[in-house]
């Protein structure tokens, strides 16, 4: 008796975790059928965490991972300002702000790499503040949950992006921004300060424009002439009208 009581538990059991089996690789089951906790999900699945009054509960993705975002209905419930995240992957509309229909897509291809940055930063931003779930099967996981070749990519230009910043915080710490001011009486000015370009130092500089080749575009730097390496850049220009040791150059009109 004992012996036939224990079978049919097992049998009972066996029927009762038979979705979770399927959960990852399959997409056979009715959506209704899939546990989400196995790691893995569906998009299908996803959709049906989107806040609304018969969802299972509310769930965002971004660059493929899943995030409980129960703790953030006012934002991305029903009546939240940003109720168009869940339930899917818009990870693009992170940093486009195109929150249309064709904007919320998981499109990240022709981002630019300092845009995939500050995409990974919005990833980190839900690593710390919300519960991880699993991975998104499409566009950045496979079925079998290992990393796409989009994924790879997008990788790749954050390695750039990242390194790209790094190269601009330094250009900003050898060559920190003026400060400036316009008026339609006054017209323009730039001037240095030991705190302009947020750089905080214990000299001031004098203002030039250096000159960007890449963008064809100039902007106004602080300049150390005690520093001959530095000061004597190609790439830097004194103001017209401006005498070359003034810490403050009027910027003239034409
Ligand atoms: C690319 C554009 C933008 C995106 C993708 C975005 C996205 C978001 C997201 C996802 C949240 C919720 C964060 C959380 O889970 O706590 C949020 C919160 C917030 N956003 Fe935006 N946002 C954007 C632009 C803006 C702009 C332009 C403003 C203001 C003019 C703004 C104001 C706010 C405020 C005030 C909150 C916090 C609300 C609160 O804590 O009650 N956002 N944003």
């Amino acid at each position: 008796m004992f012996k036939y009581l224990v079978a049919l538990l097992s049998f009972g059991l066996a029927i009762w975790t038979l979705p979770e089996w399927f959960s990852v690789g399959s997409c056979l089951l009715k959506p209704w059928l899939l546990q989400p906790t196995a790691g893995l999900l569906h998009q299908d699945v996803l959709a049906l965490y989107n806040g609304n009054r018969s969802s299972k509960g509310l769930y965002l993705a971004i660059l493929g991972q899943v995030f409980d975002v129960e703790k953030g209905r006012k934002h991305y419930g029903p009546d939240g300002g940003y109720r168009f995240f869940s339930g899917r992957d818009a990870s693009r509309a992170f940093v486009t702000g195109d929150f249309s229909e064709a904007g919320l897509s998981d499109d990240v291809s022709d981002l630019s790499p300092s845009q995939i940055v500050a995409l990974y930063d919005w990833l980190t931003f839900y690593e710390k503040e919300y519960t991880p779930v699993g991975r998104l099967i499409g566009r950045f996981y496979t079925e079998r949950g290992e990393p796409t070749e989009a994924l790879q990519q997008a990788e790749a230009h954050l390695t750039e992006g990242l390194k790209l910043k790094a190269q601009a915080e330094e250009e900003n710490r050898v060559y920190p921004a003026c400060n400036s001011e316009w008026s339609s009486a006054a017209g323009g000015r730039v001037w240095c300060s030991e705190k302009s370009g947020g750089v905080h130092r214990d000299w001031t500089g004098v203002p030039r424009m250096l000159f960007s080749p890449g963008s064809g575009r100039t902007r106004c730097v602080c300049v150390r002439l005690d520093d001959r390496t530095r000061s004597n850049n190609p790439h830097l220009r004194q103001y017209k009208d401006c005498p070359p040791h003034a810490d403050s150059c009027l910027l003239s009109q034409d």
